[in-house]
């Protein structure tokens, strides 16, 4: 008989739980409530035994040491799901209100703010480039994410077979293709991804400086996991690379209500920068 091996938890006490949520919340913003202790440990006790650590007080000044664990952390506690073409209502608008309105010939920036896997930031491209590419209207979309392992993801830009049916079939004929020697994958066409900016950034730091003003910025399904203070701040943040008359798109579920008053809603989830 094979024997059946189970594998024991490293606990995490309350002192430390403490410690560590702390420590992420300055670090990242992302808020962990007081009742996702067992959260925290499940997602983090078998890489500190993997590290070889016996307890998470060891794990903790780990982190702190070495930041390469950190990002690891950061990679492992991170809800990172998203899809293509979410939220369809976004590309429309995108589509039909603002690029066919494009009074200016400056090249069109769009930036995904936490991007994930990078399906927002393509399907933005898919439809930015068919619309644009037959103007000859130059454009640029940045990808960017606090998670590097997504962010590698992206880069690669290889997506299960099963997500295709999320993808307009003419989008899908133009921007993606097949491999011979992959039969379970498609992948975003070269083409497409030259105009794509891959960049590592925490939405709660000093943004880098070589980001610019953007026409359209995605911040969806990423401030849920904040407190408010931290929503004011990033909301902020954002909005300084944000054009005056551009466009912010939030989750259907994230409100910017008591958060600023720099921009205005014009549709459900959508705002103008004033
Ligand atoms: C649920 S996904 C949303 C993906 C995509 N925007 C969508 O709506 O489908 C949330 C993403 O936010 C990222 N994130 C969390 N905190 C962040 C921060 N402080 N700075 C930048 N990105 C962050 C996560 O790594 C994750 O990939």
């Amino acid at each position: 008989m094979i024997p059946i091996i189970i594998e024991t938890a490293i606990i995490i006490n309350d002192n430390e739980f403490r410690k560590l949520k702390e420590l992420i919340y300055k670090h990242s913003g992302l808020f962990i409530e007081n009742d996702k202790k067992e959260f925290l440990q499940n997602k983090l006790s078998s890489h500190a035994k993997k590290l070889k650590l016996e307890s998470f007080t060891k794990y903790y000044y780990k982190i702190l040491e070495d930041e390469n664990e950190f990002q690891i952390m950061i990679n492992k506690i991170t809800t990172n799901q998203t899809y293509f073409f979410r939220e369809q209502i976004h590309f429309d608008f995108l589509k039909y209100e603002i690029l066919e309105n494009l009074d200016s010939k400056r090249v069109f920036k769009c930036w995904s703010a936490a991007s994930s896997t990078g399906e927002e930031a393509y399907s933005c491209s898919m439809v930015i480039a068919n619309d644009l590419d037959t103007k000859n209207h130059r454009w640029e979309v940045v990808l960017s994410d606090i998670n590097n392992e997504v962010l590698r993801k992206a880069k690669i830009a290889k997506y299960d077979l099963k997500e295709e049916k999320k993808i307009p079939t003419d989008f899908f004929n133009k921007y993606c293709e097949l491999k011979k020697e992959d039969n379970k994958h498609f992948y975003i066409k070269k083409d497409l991804k030259r105009s794509i900016i891959y960049k590592h950034i925490n939405l709660t730091k000093k943004l880098p400086q070589d980001l610019e003003q953007f026409d359209v910025i995605f911040l969806r399904n990423v401030i849920i996991y904040f407190d408010k203070e931290t929503r004011k701040n990033i909301v902020e943040n954002i909005i300084s690379r944000l054009k005056k008359g551009g466009y912010l798109f939030m989750g259907h579920s994230e409100s910017l209500f008591n958060i600023t008053s720099k921009v205005k809603l014009i549709k459900p989830s959508i705002y103008k920068k004033l």
